[in-house]
């Protein structure tokens, strides 16, 4: 396994539409997810999606902990999404490509996705809540979308050593940034 060099804003492989893979059980698939996830541990990510490391695949990785129903490591070839509501919840996310910001997003709050695993599984899951934004984040990055474009308030696009002017007094010691980064 490798650390691989992550693509930060600017870089035109985060702004373009990322390749269907054509065997998702193919080895070289199998050690980009495994090359992902330990890039995703090494800094401290939620999720990590291929063209954040220059493949621009339809790969992405991404550990949802706070979800009893799949708290492990996901990782999901040429995935797809269908929104289950209109409703939408702002949340703080941060990203491996925009280091050193947070911004709040407006997202779905229910959703479903499916797509293979490098193991060629069908998967299909229902989800709300955090794991929902953090697939919508992660696809995102599959259309050469990164979060600040989703925002609807610039003046909310912020430094981590800032956020805590925007924290309740009660959370003022702040939510730790590797939760949110992905
Ligand atoms: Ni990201």
């Amino acid at each position: 396994m490798a650390i691989l060099k992550v693509a930060r804003m600017g870089h035109p492989v985060l702004a373009r539409r990322a390749e269907e893979v054509e065997d998702p059980t193919a080895p070289e698939i199998r050690r980009l997810v495994d090359d992902m996830v330990e890039t995703m541990f090494d800094a401290r990510g939620r999720g990590l999606a291929a063209p954040q490391v220059h493949v621009p695949l339809r790969v992405v990785v991404f550990i949802t902990p706070e979800d009893p129903d799949y708290p492990g490591i996901t990782a999901i070839v040429n995935p797809q999404i269908d929104f289950l509501t209109q409703e939408v919840a702002e949340g703080w996310e941060g990203c491996l490509s925009v280091p050193g910001l947070r911004g709040l997003v407006p997202r779905r709050t229910r959703l479903r996705y499916t797509g293979v695993s490098p193991e060629g599984a069908a998967i299909d899951r229902t989800v709300e809540g955090f794991h929902a934004v953090v697939v919508q984040h992660e696809f995102d990055h599959l259309d050469g979308m990164l979060y600040p474009r989703r925002m609807t308030d610039l003046s909310t696009l912020v430094f981590d050593s800032e956020m805590r002017w925007f924290m309740e007094p009660q959370d003022a010691s702040g939510e730790s940034e590797e939760e949110t980064a992905r």
